[in-house]
């Protein structure tokens, strides 16, 4: 099975450790496919060398962005337009079929049998159901599609700005042509799914296969306490799909947190991954101001809103209000 993979994407150090968590949870499942992370060149030295540990290879890629700010701002997601980096998946020729999974999703049990469907099978979106989330789907790597693919992005761009307006504008017949390309939802259940439909969560929930944190808090944006297995969060979210959020974190600080750290070895706390952040809460007016040297700073504090923000998106302000001191002292707190 050497040339079938499952393939993820990760621009930054947030999306990082969300492949990292899906990569482990690949293989404790047995897969007996190879796993690829494609990643932007902003993911850092140490989330790369423990990505290069729980992947069999480890593409760095050109981040593309359809800048397509008016749909996007539709979804209320300004960040997706890099989701356009997904569409370099089609150029792993060196594979003849593969499945693509969001940094997002978290598999429950073993899902080889999707090799055995087609292009382009995917799962119906549960916003709008006669399109498929591009967050599972399973493709055959082609530079003719690949390049067909760009040329549809030039002509018709993304009806939301994203990767998923464009393949559904692409594979166009999903919705009636072939039933055999309609995945069964266990195969990318949608945490928002959870409260949208409960009564059918609590019929067919038990048999989900993948679970896909789809929206815009992600399992990362939460606070974890190891010891008292307790995760918190937004009230609504963090109340309706609590099992799988504590699977994505037991699976996160049991086996990738202490990889992080053992890549990062004694070496000063800079930039990098977030290490130490399993039990660091966001709400970033609890940790003590920093004394923070850097005179763009001092002069444009940002808001708590938007250092929530840039710490989800990896992009942490290490030798200031995030340095390690500061979280240490949090945790302290929190300890106390
Ligand atoms: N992604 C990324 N960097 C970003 C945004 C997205 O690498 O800044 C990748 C990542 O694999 C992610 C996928 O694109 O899972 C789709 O984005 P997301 O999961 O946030 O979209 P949603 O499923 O919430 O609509
Ligand atoms: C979606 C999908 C995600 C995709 C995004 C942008 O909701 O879950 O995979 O990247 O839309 O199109
Ligand atoms: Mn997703």
């Amino acid at each position: 099975m050497a040339d079938q993979a499952f393939v993820t994407l990760a621009t930054h150090d947030g999306y990082a450790r969300g492949a990292m968590v899906l990569g482990k949870s690949l293989r404790n499942h047995h897969t007996s496919r190879k796993l690829v992370a494609l990643i932007g060149p902003q993911v850092s030295d140490t989330c790369q060398s423990v990505l290069k540990r729980i992947f069999d290879e480890v593409k760095v890629v050109d981040v593309l962005d359809s800048g397509d700010a008016t749909h996007l701002d539709m979804m209320k997601r300004p960040d997706l337009g890099v989701t356009f980096t997904k569409l370099h998946c089609w150029t792993l020729t060196q594979f003849s079929k593969c499945v693509f999974m969001d940094a997002d999703t978290l598999v429950l049990s073993n899902v080889d049998e999707l090799f055995e469907r087609e292009e382009l099978s995917a799962a119906p979106d549960p916003g709008w159901p006669d399109c498929f989330n591009s967050g599972v789907f399973v493709f055959r790597p082609s530079l003719e599609t690949h390049g067909k693919l760009l040329q549809h992005c030039t002509e018709h761009g993304s009806f939301d700005g994203g990767d998923q307006g464009v393949l559904n504008g692409f594979f166009s017949d999903w919705a009636t042509a072939d039933i055999s390309k309609h995945l069964p939802f266990i195969y990318n259940l949608s945490s928002i799914a959870i409260y949208t439909y409960l009564p059918a969560f609590k019929q067919f929930g038990g048999n989900a296969k993948v679970v896909h944190f789809l929206g815009k808090t992600k399992p990362w944006s939460y606070t974890f306490d190891p010891k008292s297995k307790r995760i918190t969060g937004e009230a609504h979210e963090a109340a309706s799909q609590p099992t799988f959020l504590l699977d994505w974190w037991t699976l996160y600080s049991s086996a990738v947190v202490p990889m992080l750290q053992e890549q990062h070895g004694d070496q000063p706390f800079q930039s990098g991954c977030v290490e130490y952040c399993d039990t660091v809460p966001i709400e970033s007016e609890e940790i003590p101001e920093a004394s923070c040297s850097s005179p763009a700073q001092v002069e444009t504090p940002l808001s708590s809103e938007q250092r929530k923000q840039k710490w989800e998106q990896g992009q942490a302000d290490y030798m200031g209000t995030d340095s390690f001191d500061n979280i240490k002292s949090k945790l302290d707190t929190f300890l106390k």
